[in-house]
This record gives structure tokens, C-alpha cells and sequence, in this order.
């Protein structure tokens, strides 16, 4: 299958195929989707397959106005009110509890819930609109490999398996957008952390949990797709969490076992070591989380056409944004941080 990239220009196109039950990619503000019609069974199973998706893991529907939620959810609490009315457009996907039968039913993947997000991008609130119907919009990579910032990652990924990828250049945040079940209105939890922080849902409506998973790594997480490995590159990845003489410690110690470095930090970190290292990408002005975000998923992608063999990444603190950053840098290392010797 020939895949067809549009330009904001021709959503017309785009939500042709999209009505005809084929699959075309979509910006956001967070990362590119898999969008297909979230009313069409067989073209929601194809995005599945697309990605490789396992079947336990439910799918986001994108809506293009929080007016149209009511017509899919049981009941919209207080607290979802006032989330949607400040946060959408935005990094917010909201877990409610569903309607029977409006979906297709591979949808929710047999959960009794649903996952509903209105994104911050106007070419595919227009491609929602033109369509006229919610989109599934998981993110548009291969399963287990980091999401896509742009149109070339999704084409990289995707191509001849989608119809089409609607392309409106990079995208902003970088990283996914948080999840917060408010099934239990009075006590909303964050299943994944993302684009909107605990403390900015908190200052709109008071005390937000977070699931134990994210806590103690012991328990099972809520959102089924937590439990999967997720964004990782082919190279193995490791965590640096310290001041430049850590990292020339790190540089030197992965130099003696043969490795050559692919080195991923702040632009000072760069500069200082580009000379020993094989291959660098910058993740920005040093203590900008903002950057870091917006640049972790194209790093982690950069390496996989290098000689690079192992990937170093600089940790971020775990505040605000730094929390999102850091449960995906965990996930693309496995946990892998290096330690110095003494
Ligand atoms: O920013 C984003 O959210 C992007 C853009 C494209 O909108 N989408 C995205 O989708 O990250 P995906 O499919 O890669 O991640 C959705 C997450 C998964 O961890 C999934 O398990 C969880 O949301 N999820 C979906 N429906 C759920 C439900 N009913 N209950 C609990 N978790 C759910
Ligand atoms: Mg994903």
C-alpha cells in the first residue's frame, strides 16, 4: 500500500480514507497517532496490527469538542468538568466510564472504561471534524519502539502498512499525555504520567493520587500499556545521573569494553564530550525539562542509524515535567543507570 503524506491543506483527503476504514496518522500536540475510525471494528483492528499492538491494550479516542463526550460516556462528574474546560485542547486524556456500544469493541479491549483526549492540534481537530467521527489514536510507532515526533518517524515505522500520514512538521511537548481515571470521581489517579503535571492537575482540582504502579514497581499497573516495554531504540539505552565527572567516568568505562558511545544530554555535557564520544545529539540549554521533552523520542530514534552501540542519557529531576521525562528514559533503559566504581 502506497502511503499517502497530506499536508494540513488537505484534510479533505485524509478524512476520505479515513470514512473508508483505512488508517491515517495524525499530529497532536504530544506525539503523532495512529488515527482510524473509532466506530469502524475492522479499521480499528487494523491499527492494532499496524503496530503490532498486543490486543489487551485499550486505544485513546480523539474528540474535536468536549460537547461530544456526553454522547460516549455514562456520566461526566463534576471534576472532569472542570479538567476539560481548563486543560482541552491539551495533554489530558480522561478515563470514563463507557457507553455501551458506541464504540467498536476492540477499542476499550474488553475494560469497561474509556480513554477520551480532545488534542491541542487544529489540522486534525479539522480531520476529527471533517470525518465526523472520533479517531483511535494510539501512538503512531511500532510497538516498543519510542513514539513519533514527526511525520518521518511515523513514515519510518509505518510506511505501506497506513493509507496516509497528515504532516504538520514537529511536535510540541514531545512526550504523551498524562492519563488520569476519574472513574472514581472522588479519587482521580494518574495511570501515566505525561504533558500535564500532578501539581497543575491538583492546583484545578485538589488531591490527584497516583496508580501504586508508578510508585512501587512491584504492582500491576491500571493502564494496561504501562506493563509493556516501550521506546527502545535497538541500541541498549543507559541513565547518567550526575555532574561531568560522572559522565567521563561513564564515557571511559563504556570506551574500555569496546562500546562506542552515542551520547545524549544537555548541550555543555555535549560540548564537553563530543570529542570521545562516537556520535552526540543535544537535548537543549542545560536544566530545560521543556527541551529534554520535546527532544527525548528524536534522540532515542537519532542513534538507530549511527555507529553508536550504547546510547548515555542525562536524568532530569523527578518535578513537573522531569516526572514524564524520567518514566520514559526508565522504560527505554530498563532501569539501566550507570554507577561509578567508588
Ligand atoms: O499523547 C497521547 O496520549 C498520544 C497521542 C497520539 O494522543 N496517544 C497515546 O496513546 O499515547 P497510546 O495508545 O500509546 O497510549 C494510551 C495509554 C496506554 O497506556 C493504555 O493502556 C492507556 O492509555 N489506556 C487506554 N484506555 C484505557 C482505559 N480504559 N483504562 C486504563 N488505561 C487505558
Ligand atoms: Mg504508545
Amino acid at each position: 500500500m502506497e502511503t499517502k503524506i497530506f499536508q494540513p491543506s488537505e484534510i479533505k483527503e485524509a478524512a476520505a480514507l479515513i470514512k473508508q476504514g483505512e488508517l491515517v496518522s495524525f499530529p497532536t500536540e504530544t506525539v503523532y497517532g495512529l488515527g482510524a475510525d473509532a466506530k469502524n471494528e475492522q479499521a480499528v483492528q487494523k491499527v492494532y496490527q499496524a503496530k503490532g499492538r498486543p490486543s489487551d491494550n485499550p486505544l485513546i479516542v480523539h474528540v474535536a469538542s468536549k460537547e461530544d463526550v456526553g454522547n460516549y460516556v455514562q456520566e461526566i462528574p463534576e471534576v472532569a468538568k472542570s479538567l476539560m474546560d481548563f486543560f482541552w485542547p491539551g495533554p489530558l486524556t480522561l478515563i470514563f466510564k463507557v457507553k455501551e456500544g458506541v464504540f467498536a469493541n476492540t477499542v476499550t479491549a474488553g475494560l469497561d472504561s474509556v480513554a477520551i483526549r480532545m488534542p491541542n492540534n487544529e489540522a486534525t481537530l479539522g480531520l476529527i471534524r471533517e470525518a465526523n467521527t472520533p479517531l483511535v489514536g494510539p501512538s503512531a510507532n511500532t510497538s516498543g519502539k519510542p513514539s513519533p515526533t514527526t511525520a518521518i518517524h511515523v513514515y519510518h515505522d509505518l510506511k505501506s502498512k497506513i493509507a496516509g500520514i497528515l504532516d504538520d512538521g514537529e511536535t510540541g511537548v514531545g512526550l504523551e499525555s498524562t492519563v488520569l481515571d476519574i472513574t472514581d470521581p472522588k479519587n482521580p489517579t494518574i495511570l501515566r504520567p505525561g504533558g500535564i503535571s500532578k501539581t497543575e492537575l491538583e492546583e484545578k482540582i485538589g488531591f490527584v493520587t497516583v496508580d501504586q504502579h508508578l510508585v512501587s514497581s512491584e504492582e500491576t499497573p491500571k493502564a494496561p500499556g504501562m506493563k509493556y516495554k516501550h521506546y527502545s531504540p535497538n541500541e541498549p539505552v543507559i541513565i547518567v545521573d550526575g555532574n561531568s565527572q560522572l559522565w567521563q567516568s561513564a564515557i571511559a568505562h563504556y570506551q574500555s569494553l569496546g562500546e562506542k558511545i552515542g551520547l545524549m544530554a544537555n548541550e555543555e555535557i555535549v560540548a564537553a564530550f563530543s570529542n570521545q564520544s562516537k556520535e552526540v545529539f543535544s537535548l537543549g540549554e542545560k536544566d530545560n525539562i521543556q527541551t529534554a521533552s520535546h527532544r527525548l523520542f528524536a534522540g532515542l530514534r537519532y542513534f538507530e542509524n549511527t555507529e553508536a552501540t550504547i546510547i548515555l542519557v542525562e536524568s532530569y529531576p523527578e518535578v513537573g515535567l522531569g516526572i514524564a521525562y524520567m518514566n520514559r528514559l526508565k522504560k527505554a533503559a530498563a532501569n539501566q543507570y550507570y554507577k561509578d566504581a567508588e
